[in-house]
């Protein structure tokens, strides 16, 4: 065999032995705990054969604890890039088989080196997360590893998708750069999230929870909302994220991919002209409409389980990926309080910032009362909503269906938010309240010194509902653009994205914005 041919051998090998990580006993381990290994993960998200790997060869180079004699190559992390869908992406997976994936100032390089690149190139990063946290050898250069990579999150938001698949453990500080990212993903039974884990909970609180009860992903997708996500198996979740990506333009200087669809633009919805009940107390199901106008119903929610009295997620009009925010009515009237707030917010600020239009269904009755709410900030976090519809600049179409009463008439992307399109069903109210509680306030003395207070309770609400619980009134003011025909909705929508798709708004110039957090 010549020189070359020696050396070529060497490298096959070389690779082999990089390719299996931790070694086969620990991949084996892996498996039983119902994972796979980082490598299995990435060829699943990617398209076949697309996977380009980054540092194949590098080590680590601590010298503390004896750890100098355990070493293997790619230490704990794979890295690299390549498509879904034929669009470049950049990936790490974090290689639990290798000191259980724990991050070491080498590994967190890899992790840097292909942040940078995909800031240069312009493409998303997503990581995959399965680690015991900072290499508790290295000491403070693994933390120095971790805060490199925070700043890089940072730097990226708003530049390019950053995505994280949660597949295991993530603890103490690792759980920071995930949560900067802008989506997460937990895979339910396998995966935890926490600051600190249940033996310094028990000590320090006394409390006595399971990693599951206190960072699994049914606690962090309905609870805390720090999941966006949570599926039932790695697979699931991996295909979820190609779904995802698909919606996502490159990076904030592109437009998202539009698809070809065969659904009708002019598709008429008769059940839509029914579905608004009689009474005004009486709900409906806001996800029938959703289903109802967009191309094939199809609709990628976020934050499904999260405050489920509004409703956030992609969808398409005529292919064009779109951002959909609406309330709930049928979860507590589809009423804002601190976690729809939140979560509408921020997901108002990624459409903006990635160039997603933004379709907003209101149904709302206000703000929901009470001192858990006023205790706990309703103001800042109500007020975190209304900043993210006024500042967004990218095309707004709202659709006002039923109610929209007072501060929150404001916040739904209100002509006032620079909506650019604002249309209401012939069933929308939109006024300061709703007519009992305006008429208990501005007809208290006649409703009180009535022979018959509840008849005249009856009759001065029906004056207030002839006045102001209908859309002509604020149409009157062109604050409604128009008032559409339900059936019609489709149609409507995307006739205003089509003549929005030129739309050109700056904000002014500025460091950055005081946001209210
Ligand atoms: C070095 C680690 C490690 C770590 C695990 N390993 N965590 N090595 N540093 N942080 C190694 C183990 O020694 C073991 O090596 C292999 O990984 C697998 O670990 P096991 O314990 O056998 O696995 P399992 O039973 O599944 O338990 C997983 C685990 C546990 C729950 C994650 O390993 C664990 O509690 N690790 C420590 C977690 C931790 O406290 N990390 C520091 C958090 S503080 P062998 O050779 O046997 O395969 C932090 C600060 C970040 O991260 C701050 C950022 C600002």
């Amino acid at each position: 065999m010549s020189h070359q041919l020696e050396k070529v051998k060497e490298l096959i090998q070389l690779r082999e032995k990089a390719r299996l990580g931790g070694g086969e006993k620990r991949i084996e381990s892996q498996h039983k705990k119902g994972k796979y290994t980082a490598r299995e993960r990435i060829a699943m998200l990617l398209d076949e054969g697309s996977f380009e790997e980054f540092d194949m060869f590098v080590t680590h180079r601590c010298v503390n604890f004896g750890i100098e004699k355990e070493s293997y190559l790619g230490d704990g992390i794979v890295t690299g890039y390549g498509t879904i869908e034929g669009r470049l992406v950049y990936v790490y997976a974090q290689d639990f088989t290798v000191f259980g994936g724990s991050l070491s100032e080498a590994l967190a390089m890899k992790i840097c080196k292909v942040m940078d690149q995909a800031m240069k190139m312009g493409a998303p990063v997503i990581g995959i997360n399965d680690s015991g946290g900072a290499r508790i050898q290295e000491g403070v250069n693994a933390l120095a590893g971790y805060a490199e990579i925070f700043q890089r999150n940072i730097l990226a938001s708003g530049v390019v998708p950053q995505i994280s698949g949660i597949f295991g453990p993530c603890a103490g500080g690792a759980v920071y750069s995930p949560a900067l990212t802008d989506f997460n993903i937990m895979t339910k039974g396998t995966s935890y999230m926490f600051l600190t884990g249940p033996k310094v909970v028990k000590t320090v609180t006394g409390e006595d929870v399971t990693q599951e009860q206190l960072g699994g992903a049914s606690v962090h997708a309905t609870k805390s909302g720090v999941a966006h996500f949570a599926v039932d198996t790695e697979e699931e979740g991996l295909t979820l994220i190609r779904k995802l990506i698909g919606f996502l333009p490159q990076n904030n200087l592109e437009e998202a991919p539009i698809l070809e669809t065969n659904d009708p633009i002019d598709r008429l919805e008769d059940g839509l002209n029914d579905i608004i009940p009689d009474s005004p107390n009486k709900p409906y199901d806001m996800y029938e409409v959703i289903g109802a106008i967009i191309d094939n119903g199809e609709f990628l929610e976020v934050h499904k389980d999260y405050a489920q009295n509004i409703i956030v997620g992609f969808a398409r009009f005529n292919g064009q990926s779109v951002g959909i925010v609406a309330n709930q009515p049928k979860v507590m009237a589809g009423v804002l309080d601190i976690n729809a707030s939140r979560k509408a917010a921020r997901f108002v600020r990624f459409c903006d910032a990635f160039n997603i239009p933004i379709v907003t269904l209101v149904d709302v009755p206000g703000f929901l009362p009470g001192t858990g709410q006023e205790y706990g900030g309703v103001i800042l976090h109500g007020a975190k909503l209304l900043y993210a519809y006024g500042e967004a600049t990218v095309p707004k179409v709202t659709v006002t269906l039923r109610k929209s009463y007072g501060g929150a008439y404001c916040v739904m992307s209100s002509k006032h938010l620079r909506g650019d399109m604002n249309y209401a069903w012939p069933t929308a109210e939109i006024a300061v309240m709703g007519p009992s509680g305006a008429v208990e306030i501005i007809f208290a003395k006649e409703v009180a010194g009535a022979e018959n207070p509840a008849e005249m309770q009856a009759v001065k609400e029906e004056e207030y509902r002839e006045a102001f619980a209908n859309p002509f009134n604020a149409a009157k003011y062109g604050y409604i653009d128009d008032v559409i025909e339900p059936r019609n909705t489709r149609f409507r929508i995307i006739r205003a994205l089509q003549q929005l798709q030129t739309k050109k708004l700056v904000n002014p110039a500025k460091k950055h914005d005081n946001l209210p957090l």
